[in-house]
């Protein structure tokens, strides 16, 4: 079987991909057209020559202005639905997606509208295709803390719909330490933890997520690889890193995917898994994502499938579930 094929029909997870981030050029002209939102390019080809980013933060001010024409219920319903017809294509049988509530109630759209069309197409796709999901529901960094505190109570109302909070948005200058206090108050509500550490900020702030946030796994992580302590604590206690190959590269954490140090990840013994991010800005879903790093590290059939189980182990699935997934995964490796 080719590496191709493999990787298509290998079963998998996804537990790092931003909602916000899978809406298509295509989509997003036609949802600002029934929301009648003039946006700044002319067409599809003209906004797609725009995603040419330099760093994080050049990637995010666009992220940003394309989220805004997200306005009513069935639109959330139909970026999320969009996502997870592509992730079933692509034979993932778990997702765990995150949203960014402030970027969408900070310019008055309710929280009930955002969560109500996410779950509406969560619920179908499990119904329809068996996939099963978490919803993570991110903070945004640049912002204050107080801020996170609104948006969490907010959220209370709609505790049995969200399965984690975490963190994200421009990461410099923003360490997990600023929103100490509302990941308290998440916690003790019984909710876990993630946190994008690490993707352009320091090691010391993969410590801080990890000892003041307790988070349960780090989104990114890259930069844990300068810190020997933090990587023998990672490979300890078996933490898991949600890595994003395609969105390192079109955000210039690393130059080349070929000095891409997934590889050298899984040698160390680092709970690794391959994930999307925003993949309608990056050039890729899941698969592009396992492709391209696979061609780039020449990565083997057995280390896709290590990457594969990862993926389950590292998920907020029960115990059985994931034992469930991971033999899946076994036995397909084991007939390919
Ligand atoms: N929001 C969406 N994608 C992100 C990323 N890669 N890093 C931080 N925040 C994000
Ligand atoms: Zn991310």
């Amino acid at each position: 079987m080719s590496i191709e094929k493999f990787v298509k029909a290998i079963p998998k997870a996804e537990l790092h991909v931003h909602i916000e981030g899978t809406l298509e050029p295509e989509l997003m002209f036609k949802i600002a057209a029934r929301n009648n939102i003039l946006l700044q390019y002319q067409s599809v080809e003209e906004l797609k020559m725009a995603y040419k980013f330099n760093n994080l933060q050049s990637f995010l001010d666009i992220y940003y202005a394309g989220a805004k024409v997200l306005i009513t219920e069935p639109d959330f319903y139909e970026l999320t639905r969009a996502y997870l017809e592509k992730a079933h294509s692509q034979n993932v049988l778990h997702v765990e997606i995150m949203f960014d509530p402030q970027t969408h109630t900070n310019r008055g759209i309710e929280f009930k509208t955002v969560i109500s069309g996410i779950s509406r197409a969560l619920t179908e796709a499990q119904t329809e295709w068996g996939i099963t999901s978490n919803l993570i529901m991110c903070f945004l960094r640049h912002l204050s803390e107080d801020d996170a505190i609104k948006t969490f109570e907010m959220a209370l109302n709609y505790k049995d719909l969200i399965f984690a909070v975490g963190l994200d948005s421009s990461e410099k200058g923003h360490p997990p330490s600023k929103f100490q206090r509302v990941f308290e108050m998440a916690l003790k509500e019984g909710f876990k933890t993630v946190a994008h550490a690490g993707e352009e900020g320091p090691a010391d702030y993969v410590w801080e997520a990890l000892d003041l946030l307790k988070v349960s796994r780090i989104d990114h992580g890259n930069n844990s690889l300068n810190d020997d302590n933090l990587i023998q604590k990672l490979i300890g206690q078996q933490i898991p890193l949600t890595v994003c190959p395609l969105s390192n590269l079109k955000l210039k954490v690393v130059t080349d995917l070929k000095m891409h140090p997934l590889k050298k990840m899984l040698e160390a013994g680092l709970l690794a898994t391959v994930n999307s991010d925003d993949p309608s800005y990056f050039g890729g879903y899941i698969n592009e994502n396992f492709l391209s790093v696979a061609e780039a590290l020449n990565l083997s059939k057995q280390e896709i499938a290590l990457l594969a189980i990862n993926s389950f182990k590292a998920s907020f699935l029960e115990e059985t579930s994931k034992q469930e997934m991971i033999e899946k995964v076994q036995e397909f490796f084991e007939n390919s």
